[in-house]
């Protein structure tokens, strides 16, 4: 068996099945398209599912790729095993109602020993227990021996996810040691499979059931095949090596983690590891972004925010101190551009991204590992061996600490985090983000309500030019089941042959208007489009009733479809002009148009400054008043792409796509509506622009009448100012700054007079010093002084006094203050501040005390500061000796 790489295999897997009729499909993204229940595609047939369960038909019967794919359920074991690796790829065969397990054997079996030529006495298959029919194929239609062929349970040979298509499944199996002889037991074979011995690689699944609620397996008028087949594996294989992280080109990868880092691979166990997970890491993130993906806390952000930063940890581990990562994806994009030419296309970004992300983190790192610290000290002292929630949670949202590095960090030092609190605050936490999104859900029906229309039928949209035309109501749905009717009052759902309206599809926001006829009148509240393709009215029904079959007349609202299309043609301007102004780098990462505002998400690395937002608002309005036509092209993908055309970052499309043309302005792939002339827009103008994630950044603006709104709202504003002011509107500035000169002058003048005020109390109190018991004493409130300054004013007033005491009171933001002051003679006859100051900030609501020849206290009742300092005598009287 020849040393084949595994690009190699890749392609003669591919071949070989094309060769059998099938077509050849490009590997889908990373991110599932329609299944929100998934974050990443992990299975070869994942994204064929719709094939699978009849919702829509395949392009052939028969299909082959090599899928992408991304588990991190067993992400703890990546670098400590063989074969464990976040990243992989899945060669399959696929068969939606046509060949069955009578092709299906033989073609596998002719692969591996005809095609990868492995020896027979290599192999060994397991069927289901109860499938004598997969048994008789592999018997009768190849040569293995039967002696070979073991039949095991449910848990090894049956596949199924949930309800849905599922069946029995034959496995391929190889034996890495034929030497020690022929494996001659079901139990010796399990054996051997644990022992690494022997190593399953290709799973052909037989998908004759369709398990249904109730647990029932149902008989399939079609049965299907799916095989899966883990690429990396088979490279281990044939190119005989222990493990995936020695085949060709994951160890390309490694050797660079090693060359980068300084540290050999085979000399320490702990480095190793730290080797391989960097090496796995690397090849996920960077094809993961190539989909797409940006780190994020949330969702498939956060595995890909927790794949970077755990790669950076062991960078740190194995000495790295600088950002490292983005270098190393060089290894994996020469690797595989070929098979994925989006590595190639995205080079530049994916690097940026990564090198973001990694820095950001190398920044967090140091002081979450501080603090960590900390945390850990702390345990340690109080013998205490769980990390409370609320800690590990401040780790992960204030300092980005992902909590499975909190939890790989803690548990060298033997500590567990309470998780329970930590999962509560997470989902307080979720719960703010939703709330703060809205929700909403239509008539409280879910999405399954719409698979209930059967998929013969054809929806078709005709409202690129029109907005009014005829059809038949074919489906009614009241919210829940298929119906025959809907009446006045009834929210539900009306499904026509021809529609004029646009259902929400690439960020364009579905169409309102109405539909009607003689007999009933129904209000459109939204256009979508369920997982198959079928346009759907969401509807109330406003008068009469409406029958299943009739004919009836759909008209979109044209003023709101007209704002729409002004707001979409202008969302294809704003990034032409935004790749103008920032830069090739700049994508669109997603968008929503709507009738009163649109909004654009790009990648960008920095907040735009308000000179680039003024040149780009200029460049979208330039080409507005330019009024260039518009024009939309129906041509091939690979034509539209060499017309320079902009198609969406992470999207497959078919072979014919729409181009939507500014005049020679802008050329985008796109399926909405638009405005015939450029100038139709009127005017654009940005709203806002901030940050939404790691390198993306979001643009709200408006056109059209919002604009005038805008302007108008603006004009109101001003003329309210003007009238305010009493000026002319060209003498708002002018006005505004004398008003705020004569207010800085007056300020002066309150300052001014406010000192005089206070030094007209002073003489007022020299005027009125008091004798008690041969102490002369001054005591007297004053109003707005803060401590500091009452505190210079009794220093004053002591000084004028020679020997005696100073008592004062402030009356300042609701709140008084006191001060007092004694000479030495006077402390000498017994006065103690501090025991007066007591005294008299009790009556004004407060307390403080001090030194018996200073102190100072505060206190809450403003209102009885006339009657505190009136005590001030008699305290004293009392204190004298
Ligand atoms: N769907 C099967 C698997 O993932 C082939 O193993």
């Amino acid at each position: 068996m020849e040393k084949l790489g595994l690009n190699e295999i890749r392609e003669s897997f591919l071949k070989f099945f094309e060769s059998k009729g099938h077509l050849r499909l490009e590997s889908f993204p990373l991110v599932p398209k329609n299944d929100s229940s998934l974050l990443l595609v992990n299975a070869g047939m994942q994204p064929l599912k719709p094939y699978f369960t009849g919702i829509q038909t395949p392009p052939n019967t028969r299909i082959t790729n090599c899928q992408k794919c991304i588990r991190t359920g067993d992400i703890e074991n990546v670098g400590k095993t063989s074969r464990h690796g976040t990243f992989f790829e899945m060669l399959g065969n696929f068969s939606f109602g046509d060949y069955f397990k009578n092709e299906v054997i033989p073609w596998a079996y002719e692969y591996v020993t005809e095609v990868l030529n492995i020896p027979k006495e290599s192999l060994y298959i397991t069927v289901y227990l109860e499938d004598d029919e997969a048994f008789n194929v592999w018997s009768k239609k190849t040569d293995i021996d039967p002696s070979r062929i073991f039949r095991l349970g449910k848990e090894d040979n049956f596949w199924e996810i949930g309800q849905g298509p599922c069946g029995p499944s034959s496995e391929l199996h190889y034996d890495r040691f034929v030497e020690l002889g022929q494996i001659k037991t079901k139990e010796e074979f399990i054996k051997a499979g644990n022992e690494d011995r022997v190593i399953e690689f290709w799973n052909l699944v037989f998908t004759q059931f369709d398990k249904d609620a109730e647990g029932n397996y149902n008989k399939l008028k079609n049965p299907n095949i799916d095989t899966g087949m883990g690429l990396e594996r088979i490279a281990a294989i044939m190119q005989r090596t222990d493990s995936i992280f020695e085949i060709d080109t994951i160890n390309n990868i490694l050797q660079e983690v090693s060359r980068v880092s300084g540290v050999k691979c085979g000399e320490s166990i702990t480095e190793d590891i730290s080797l391989k997970i960097i090496t796995d890491h690397v090849r996920s993130t960077t094809f993961m972004i190539s989909d797409g993906v940006l780190p994020s806390n949330e969702g498939r952000g956060y595995v890909l925010r927790r794949l970077i930063r755990r790669a950076a940890r062991h960078g740190r581990l194995l000495g790295i101190k600088n950002v490292f990562l983005s270098e190393l994806c060089n290894t994996v994009i020469k690797n595989s551009f070929k098979a994925y030419p989006e590595l190639k296309e995205k080079e530049s970004y994916i690097k940026k991204v990564i090198k973001i992300e990694e820095e950001r983190f190398l920044e967090t790192l140091d002081s979450g590992m501080d603090i960590l610290k900390v945390y850990i000290e702390e345990l340690e002292s109080n013998d205490d061996k769980i990390l409370s929630g609320e800690k590990a949670f401040k780790l992960y949202d204030t300092y980005g600490f992902p909590y499975e590095l909190t939890e790989e960090i803690l548990q060298d030092a033997g500590i567990k985090i309470d998780l329970e609190k930590f999962n509560m605050e997470m989902q307080s936490q979720r719960q703010r983000a939703r709330d703060a999104r809205g929700q909403s859900n239509y008539m409280g029906s879910g999405d399954n309500v719409l698979n209930l229309i059967p998929k013969e039928i054809e929806t078709k949209f005709d409202g690129y030019d029109k907005t009014l035309l005829q059809s038949k109501a074919l489906i009614l749905i009241n919210g829940e089941e298929l119906v025959k009717e809907l009446s006045k009052g009834e929210k539900g759902i009306i499904v026509t042959g021809v529609t004029p309206f646009y259902a929400e599809m690439g960020g364009q926001i579905g169409d309102t208007g109405t539909i009607f006829n003689s007999n009933f009148m129904a209000e459109v509240l939204d256009c979508k489009m369920n997982a198959s393709g079928k346009v759907v009215h969401f509807v109330e029904i406003i008068e009469g009733t409406l029958l299943v079959d009739e004919l009836v007349t759909l008209k979109v609202d044209e003023d709101r479809r007209s704002a729409i299309c002004k707001n979409h043609t202008a969302t294809h301007m704003l990034q032409e002009a935004l790749i103008t102004v920032l830069g090739e780098h700049v994508h669109q990462s997603g968008s929503y148009v709507k009738e009163d505002k649109l909004r654009f998400d790009f990648t960008h690395f920095s907040a735009l400054t308000d000179e680039e937002i003024t040149k780009v608002q200029r460049d979208v309005n330039d080409n507005i008043m330019k009024a260039c036509r518009v024009d939309t092209n129906v041509m091939t993908i690979d034509k539209a792409k060499e017309t320079g055309a902009i198609a969406l970052f992470d999207a497959k499309y078919q072979n014919d796509v729409r181009v939507v043309s500014v005049g020679e302005y802008s050329k985008e792939l796109c399926g909405g509506t638009h405005v015939k002339n450029s100038g139709e827009i009127g005017l654009f103008k940005i709203l806002s622009e901030a940050g939404v994630a790691a390198g993306v950044r979001r643009i709200e603006a408006i056109t059209g009448s919002e604009y005038i709104k805008y302007v108008e709202d603006k004009n109101d504003l001003l003329k309210g100012i003007s009238n305010a002011l009493k000026c002319s509107e060209k003498d708002i500035i002018n006005k505004l700054q004398m008003q705020l000169d004569e207010l800085k002058d007056k300020e002066k003048e309150i300052m001014l007079l406010k000192g005089k005020l206070a030094s007209s109390s002073v003489d007022e109190m020299l005027d009125n010093i008091k004798e008690v018991k041969g102490v002369k004493v001054i005591c007297g409130t004053v109003r707005d002084m803060d401590v500091d300054a009452l505190r210079n004013l009794a220093d004053k007033l002591r000084d004028k006094l020679g020997d005696g005491v100073v008592v004062l009171g402030s009356n300042i933001n609701e709140k008084v203050q006191f001060v007092a002051m004694a000479s030495k003679s006077a402390t000498d006859k017994g006065i103690h501040c501090g025991k007066i100051i007591k005294e008299v900030a009790k009556i004004a609501g407060g307390g403080g005390g001090g030194r018996p020849d200073m102190a100072e206290a505060g206190g809450k009742l403003p209102e009885k500061l006339d009657k505190a300092i009136d005590n001030v005598c008699s305290i004293i009287e009392r204190l004298v000796k």
